[in-house]
Formats: C-alpha cells, structure tokens, sequence
C-alpha cells in the first residue's frame, strides 16, 4: 500500500498549475486533498474532479496571506477529513507590472506590490505552518514542503527583487523549521522549480520563456508534474530521514 493512503494533506494554490499537480498526485496516491486556492471556482473545479476519479477531496477558499482564513480552513479541513499529515505550502504569486509581461525594476516598484508578494509568497508559508503544525506535533509526525525556486537561489533576470527575495527567505525558513521541528518528527524540505509550464509562467514574455528552455540543459521547460512527482517522494515514507533540503527541479537551469 502506498505510504500516502488515508493521510490527510493540504495543498495551497491548488486549483491550477504546479498546486494542481501536486494535489492530484496525493490524491492519486491515496491521501485525502484538501484543495486550497484564493480563487473558489479553481478549488472547487479540482477537487470536484478528483472527487470524480473516487478520491476523498475537498475544496477551501481562503488568501494565505490572511492568518485567520487560514486558521479556519485548517480547522474545517480536520473537521472533515481528520488530522492533518502533509502540507504543502505553495500558492504564490510573480507579478510582471513592468509591462509586455516584464518585472518591474526595484526603482519603479510600488511598496504596495513589495508587500503582497512578501505576505503572499512567505507570511502565507508561516500561516499555514503556524496553523497545523499544532496538529502535527500531536500526531508526532509530519510532512511540510514549501515551493521556493531556483530565483531564491541565485539571480534570474525573469523575476522581481520582491519574488527573488521572498523565495530566497522560504529556504531559510525551512532550515530553520528543520532544526525546530525535526525533534517532533515533523520534516519539511523545499523545492526549488525552474521554468515549469503554468498560467504563472505564461504571464511572462514568451522570448523570456524560450530563452530559459534554451538555457536549460535539458532544454525543455518543466511540466506541473515533474514538480508533483519530486512533492510526492518528499511526503513519501521514503523521504522519512530528509529534513532542511532545496530540490531543485529545474532541468539543471541556473544551477549553483
Ligand atoms: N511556474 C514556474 O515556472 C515556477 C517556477 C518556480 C517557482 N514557482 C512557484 O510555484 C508555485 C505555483 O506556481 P504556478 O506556476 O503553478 O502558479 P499559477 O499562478 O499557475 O497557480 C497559482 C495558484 O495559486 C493560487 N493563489 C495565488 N495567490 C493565492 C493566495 N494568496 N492564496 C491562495 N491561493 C493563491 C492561484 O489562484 C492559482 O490557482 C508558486 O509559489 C510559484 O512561485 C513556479
């Protein structure tokens, strides 16, 4: 049996892209999903349709970034499916407002824009654990994996300096939580995506794009699911001894 089955996990931002797929791979494997995403219609589609494929699923809609929505979906999340194992903290946003789908330079970039991607990308990934890891520690064990990128690593001319610095601080919040978790057998790990086909990635200039996969050594971009299949391994019984890791899934672009 799959060392997923029964578990109960939450995915943020799982009603399109990367989210999806890794949602749909717990799902798949047998875990109970908990479908998050700001936008309701998204969260209801996906787990209606894992519902569909005889999954026990269930749609939430709340902003990461709000402590008490998050609070409450987690609740209603234990409530209905039971305690929960793995989270999967992942909704996150890269806003291109310098136009024709470019970033805006630091000197042109709104406080205000700084802001949401900080409380969005980061302050959503310490809601979330904030809220579950109460539970966790209970059970004495638990899964988190948060989704950096490899722009959090080192320099990608794609992104803004509010994204790079938001996901360059989720790695450091895992190793911290490593330490501070670890003793109640909780593991959280990130991973670091290169440039993976999604609605976000498409939100940049398509040359931006080709000119990544042309960079890449394995010279195409990701999918959704080669990210899930990494997601899955780090949840998996199999990963029980990694704790503190950046994956990268990235097809060997901008290794460091
Ligand atoms: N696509 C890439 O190339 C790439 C590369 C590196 C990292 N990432 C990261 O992977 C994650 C998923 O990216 P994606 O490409 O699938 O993006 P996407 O925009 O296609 O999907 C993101 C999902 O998150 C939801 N979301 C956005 N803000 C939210 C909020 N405040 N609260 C709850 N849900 C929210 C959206 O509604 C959407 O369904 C993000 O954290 C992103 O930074 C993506």
């Amino acid at each position: 049996m799959s060392s997923h089955a029964g578990r109960v996990a939450l995915v943020t931002g799982a009603g399109r892209g990367i989210g999806r797929a890794m949602a749909d791979a717990h799902s798949a494997a047998g875990a109970k999903v908990a479908y998050l995403d700001h936008d309701p219609a998204l969260a209801e589609e996906a787990a209606a349709a894992a519902k569909q494929r005889g999954c026990e699923a269930m749609a939430l809609s709340a902003d990461v970034a709000d402590d008490q929505a998050v609070a409450e979906a987690c609740r209603r999340v234990s409530e209905t499916l039971g305690p929960i194992e793995i989270l999967v903290n992942n909704a996150g946003i890269s806003p291109k407002s310098g136009g024709d789908g470019k970033r805006s330079p630091v000197w042109d970039m709104q406080p205000d824009e700084w802001r949401r991607v900080i409380d969005v990308n980061l302050t959503g990934g310490f809601n979330c654990v904030r809220a579950v890891v109460p539970g966790m520690r209970e059970l004495g064990r638990g899964r988190i994996v948060n989704i950096s990128s490899v722009a959090g690593r080192t320099y990608c001319d794609i992104v803004g300096v509010h994204y790079a610095a938001s996901k360059a601080a989720l790695i450091g919040f895992t190793k911290h939580l490593a330490g501070e978790l670890g003793p109640d057998g909780i593991t959280i790990n990130a991973i670091a995506p290169g440039r993976i086909d999604t609605p976000l990635m498409r939100g940049s200039a398509p040359e931006a794009n080709e000119a990544a996969r042309l960079a890449t050594p394995l010279r195409r971009l990701g999918s959704p699911e080669d990210v899930a299949s990494m997601c899955l391994f780090l949840t998996s019984d199999g990963a029980a001894f990694v704790t503190g890791q950046v994956c990268d899934v990235a097809g060997g672009w901008l290794l460091t």
